[in-house]
């Protein structure tokens, strides 16, 4: 089974590829990149070393993706994945379209001409953000957690957001690259009878993640917190209460692995994947592991708040392991270490991910 991994060179894509490799899945892959986030490129040597045959292309080319070599299942890890994208003074609205859905249009085509499979992975930012910014919170142990009512909106527990939980907009301009991704997906699944999985995924988090405050927060907090860098708690008071739960790209391999042996399951196509109450954090938290870790350094408060921020936000994942059996299986604490021996191996880190 030939599989194209998209955006191989960034943090998820070559966390799955070197997972995958691990594995010993006897998967041939193939790797697409434009290597247009700062640092990809670092990952080409590597992942050649692995046996990975690379392509440099980009997705918005419908002529690069017609001239990939026959793939039976693609897992779509390019795009661009800020929340801030297209508002941010950084990329356009119009780029963020091309990359994120042009370019997932590209794909669907040609996975219809060669009746590939699509795994998808989308984003807890297609969840509705007005409810979420307005939840009602208390802290507890320097964290925000969600005050629930008797009648909370439908798909929020103290679980975390589930499927059913509301996807109107606004979602973010990212969000809805990623929701019409998914609409679309499924829509030529149906239409051109070829298999497609859609996996919403919380943060993500792991070595080698390009951080930014707008993305990759771990790795960005953590190689900030070592290089006494100065780290500001944004919004919310200034107090750095706000939690997201994280998840390690490697736990994903054995999903994808059943997902591709289900092409034909009456399984439910779209599902949230993520590490759940157990991995979820606050700023804050992470500042104190951080101390811990490299000693104390002092964060200050912005109380300004920041576009698209939500005060919680953790995923529930319950489906996923009712239905494939599937859980995360690396711990928040395995998570942060392999990230913080990362950082004091690449005194360099921050300023390739986040060039000025
Ligand atoms: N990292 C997370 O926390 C997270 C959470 C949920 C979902 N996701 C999704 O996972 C995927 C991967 O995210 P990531 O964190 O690895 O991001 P990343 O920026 O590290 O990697 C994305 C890769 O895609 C490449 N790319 C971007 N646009 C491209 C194009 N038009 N053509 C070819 N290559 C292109 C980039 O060069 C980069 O190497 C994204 O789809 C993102 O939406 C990520």
């Amino acid at each position: 089974m030939k599989v194209l991994i998209t955006g191989a060179c960034g943090f998820v894509g070559g966390a799955l590829i070197r997972a995958i490799s691990e594995a010993q899945c006897g998967w041939p892959l193939l790797g697409f990149d434009n290597l247009g986030r700062p640092g990809s490129e670092l990952n080409r040597s590597e992942l050649r070393h692995l046996g990975v045959k690379l392509v440099h292309g980009d997705l918005r080319c419908a002529s690069d993706v017609d001239s990939l070599p026959a793939f039976d299942w693609v897992v779509d890890c390019a795009a661009n994945p800020s929340v801030l994208a297209g508002c941010d003074g950084q990329s356009s609205s119009r780029q963020l379209m091309e990359h994120n859905l042009l370019g997932t249009i590209n794909l669907l085509e040609r996975c219809k001409t060669l009746k590939a499979g699509l795994v998808l992975l989308s984003t807890s930012r297609v969840y509705s953000i007005e409810p979420l910014a307005n939840l009602a919170v208390t802290v507890l142990d320097r964290a925000f957690h969600p005050v629930l009512t008797e009648s909370p909106p439908e798909g929020l527990s103290a679980e975390g957001i589930a499927e059913k939980f509301s996807t109107a907009a606004p979602v973010s301009l990212y969000g809805a690259t990623k929701l019409a991704g998914e609409a679309l997906a499924l829509e030529y699944a149906s239409a051109f009878d070829f298999p497609v999985w859609i996996n919403r995924c919380g943060v993500m988090a792991g070595a080698g993640q390009f951080g930014r405050p707008d993305q990759g927060i771990f790795a960005y907090w953590i190689n900030s917190h070592l290089r006494r860098r100065p780290l500001r708690y944004l919004g919310f008071d200034g107090q750095g209460h706000q939690v997201r739960d994280c998840l390690h790209p490697r736990d994903l391999v054995p999903l994808l692995q059943k997902q591709m042996d289900s092409a034909d399951s009456a399984k439910p196509r779209l599902l949230n994947v993520s590490g759940g109450r157990e991995s979820a954090m606050s700023l804050r938290q992470l500042t104190d592991w951080c101390d811990a870790r490299f000693g104390a350094t002092p964060v200050t408060g912005d109380p300004r708040p920041r576009p698209f921020d939500l005060p919680w936000v953790v995923l529930d994942s319950r489906q996923a392991r009712s239905v494939w059996g599937w859980a995360p299986q690396t711990p928040m604490a395995e998570i942060l270490d392999e990230i913080a021996v990362h950082a004091e191996k690449h005194p360099e880190w921050l300023g390739l991910s986040a060039p000025d």
